[in-house]
């Protein structure tokens, strides 16, 4: 039977429809081949990682780092929610990373670097050569720029291996670095700057994406003016050269202000810095996310929960061997990215590649070719990515010579067929899959089979990650029955190492948004009381695995990343001629979701295109191309109700051909029939009217 989130179909309103749609799927087993290699197989992980012996599992995690001073204490309750995780032990991140490899993986790959245009060769990055450049980067952050621990430092690079070496530079120091991703935009990243308190910007000249070199100095100029604007000055800003020596964007260097990396560089050739012991509550970096807020959130992480914590699910969930040659698709500029190609994967000594730009770039079969040639094994992108490359090119994969062993999906649901497609086509049969639950604010997954041990069902994430107890609650508070079937708000009953430390500046807000619902009694010290709010919806079947019905709040989850409503609606709120804007989800059959946009125009004589293209390019400029909506229809009025509220329900089915509902308690529900005339007439290819 088809199912029903196939291409091509778009009228589901939301993810719980879609979910009620996909049937319970049949299981498929890991190969003989793939268990007998694997780092987990050990069928009583879960009960090592009960309930028990919480929180002294996870000193399993923690033993897979190198502490300068060991910890006393796993885990440290006295100030819910703000957890402390191997208290009293001190370790530096870049050491974990690099140094302790060197003995016996000096020249190994650590990362190979995939240029876009693919006439350029890969670039491998040894162990050795890795600590060359990040002690020489460390030496020039902590001399040239005066950094030292506990400062913030705002990167905006794209995918090329200077962004981990920057990142390890600063970890190195104890400098918090915050990446922004490089798709987001100069706006985008000043306020990033703004709210970290960053005095330094670490951006690039330009980069490779779709076969243009993209100006990203230009980028710079713009964070630097928005974060001026904000109140923050920065002083310096740093600009690596894609092609060394050679200045590849057209934005004139600020003088006294603007220094090319390179330059700079040679000052420190050959330094060594030493790794700075940081204590294991210190924040690593922080990764800023979007939630129902106008303002994103910095989720900020910690050293060494977060680094156990990606540490341990690098081995046992994504099975990485220092033998292995993994490639996560992933931005680095995402928390997958972070967690799952630069510190996972070199906590375990493993190879990494770094792939410049568009998947499909210059044809669809680019992302096999790589395969092939770098002998990748593990192979980790999202739904997204997926849709896309089977649409492109059903048969491609078939086309290389590669054989992956593993293959994770993460991000959104992804739905049977897709899944299918990815196991025959992708996996030639023989990969097994994680679909791996989690969020930025996690620090790593949540929940996925356990790859040896489990069986996959497609379309369902899994059971929990061992050591994680999950709940389902209503709304109402009550526990939804485990293995019922029954979507509720999904929970997470117990601290894990990985879970953010506080959103940066804003404890309260913290509090707020993740555990204040369900918190059973705010004065106590027992973590019981304090179960972890997701904001997804799920359900759990009676074989005990998750399907993740998508975010049950304000956020809409783009090709698997998110956005939030009220960002995109201040942006819309920019253009004078808008006097209200309201953003819906609407399904799209590659990237899971799309915005669309609903804007009323305040009085005046106005083209509706027009304004619909400042709408767009407002979108482009405070956020980045990834916000952009599929529509943006200017209609006579909102719908509202009695006290004046958007009801974006109604919007929501309308752009998505789903029935409206109940109407009747709108304030002015005539005006639904205009505004599906306006949806009508512009899908059947006519422009904004005005
Ligand atoms: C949201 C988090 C950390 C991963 C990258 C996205 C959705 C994530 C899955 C999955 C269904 C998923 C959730 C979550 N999501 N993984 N395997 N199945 N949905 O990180 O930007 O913080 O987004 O992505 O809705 O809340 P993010």
């Amino acid at each position: 039977m088809a199912d029903k989130t196939q291409a091509g179909d778009r009228t589901e309103a939301n993810e719980a429809q879609i979910a009620v749609h996909w049937k319970e799927e049949q299981y498929f087993q890991p190969s003989k081949a793939f268990i007998d290699q694997a780092n987990m197989r050990d069928p009583n992980i879960r009960t090592r990682f009960g309930e028990d012996n919480f929180p002294d599992c996870f000193k399993d995690y923690a033993d897979m780092l190198t502490w300068s001073t060991p910890y006393d204490k796993v885990l440290d309750t006295n100030n819910p929610p703000f957890w402390k995780w191997f208290t009293g032990g001190k370790l530096n991140a870049s050491y974990n990373c690099i140094d302790r490899h060197l003995a016996q993986y000096r020249n190994k790959a650590a990362f190979i670097f995939v240029a876009e245009p693919e006439e350029d060769p890969p670039v491998v990055l040894t162990y050795q050569e890795l600590y060359i450049r990040v002690n020489e980067m460390a030496a020039l952050l902590r001399d040239f720029c005066g950094l030292k621990a506990g400062d913030r430092v705002t990167l905006h690079l794209p995918m090329t291996p200077d962004l981990p070496i920057t990142m390890l530079a600063c970890a190195r120091l104890g400098v918090i670095h915050s990446q922004v991703f490089g798709g987001f935009s100069g706006h985008s990243c000043g306020s990033r700057i703004e709210d970290s308190g960053s005095r330094i910007l670490i951006s690039t000249d330009a980069y490779w994406r779709s076969g243009k070199l993209i100006d990203h100095k230009v980028n710079a100029d713009i964070a630097v003016q928005t974060a001026e604007e904000m109140g923050q000055h920065v002083d310096k800003v740093l600009i690596w050269q894609r092609y060394p020596g050679k200045y590849s964007s057209p934005t004139p260097m600020v003088k006294g202000r603007d220094f090319f990396v390179n330059d700079v560089l040679k000052q420190y050739a050959g330094k060594y810095v030493e790794p700075v012991p940081m204590d294991s509550e210190a924040p690593l970096f922080l990764m800023y996310s979007s939630g129902t807020t106008g303002k994103p959130k910095g989720c900020q992480h910690r050293t060494g929960g977060y680094l156990a914590y990606v540490a341990g699910t690098s081995r046992y969930i994504e099975d990485i061997h220092p033998t292995d040659t993994y490639w996560c698709m992933a931005d680095i500029g995402w928390i997958t990215g972070h967690s799952y190609i630069v510190y996972g994967p070199l906590l375990l000594a493993a190879t990494s590649v770094i792939y410049e730009g568009t998947p499909t770039y210059p044809d669809v079969r680019r992302p096999w070719r790589i395969a092939e040639r770098l002998g990748v094994n593990i192979f980790h992108t999202s739904p997204t990515a997926v849709r896309a490359l089977r649409r492109l090119g059903p048969d491609e994969p078939s086309k290389c010579n590669y054989q992956f062993k593993h293959m994770t999906t993460v991000g959104e649901p992804i739905e049977p067929s897709a899944w299918r497609w990815y196991y025959d086509e992708v996996g030639k049969g023989q990969a097994v899959i994680v679909d791996t639950w989690w969020q930025t604010e996690n620090g790593g997954f949540l929940c996925s089979t356990v790859p040896a041990l489990d069986a996959m069902k497609p379309g369902s994430a899994g059971p929990a990650l061992p050591g994680i107890y999950p709940i389902i609650y209503d709304d109402d508070g009550e526990e939804v029955a485990k293995g019922s079937g029954r979507a509720g708000n999904m929970c997470i009953r117990n601290p894990w190492p990985g879970i953010m430390q506080t959103i940066w500046g804003n404890d309260q807000r913290f509090v707020d948004t993740y555990y204040k619902r369900y918190c059973k009694n705010p004065q106590s010290k027992d973590w019981r009381d304090w179960p972890y709010m997701s904001g997804d919806g799920a359900m759990q079947a009676e074989d005990g695995y998750f399907r993740i019905l998508g975010r049950i709040d304000d956020v809409i989850n783009v090709s698997g990343h998110r956005l939030g409503t009220k960002e995109i609606e201040s942006a819309c709120l920019t253009v004078p001629e808008v006097a209200e804007a309201a953003v819906v989800p609407v399904v799209d059959e590659i990237k899971g979701r799309v915005p669309d946009v609903y804007v009323a125009l305040s009085p005046g004589d106005y083209k509706a295109e027009e304004v619909a293209a400042r709408v767009i390019q407002a979108c482009d400029d405070a956020i980045g191309k990834i916000a952009r909506p599929r529509h943006v229809y200017v209609v006579p009025d909102m719908p509202k109700t009695r006290s004046g509220k958007i009801m974006r329900r109604v919007l929501g089915a309308i752009s998505n051909g789903a029935d409206v509902g109940d109407v009747t308690t709108l304030a002015n529900a005539s005006v639904v029939e205009d505004i599906r005339v306006v949806v009508r007439d512009q899908n059947a290819g006519g422009k904004p009217q005005g």
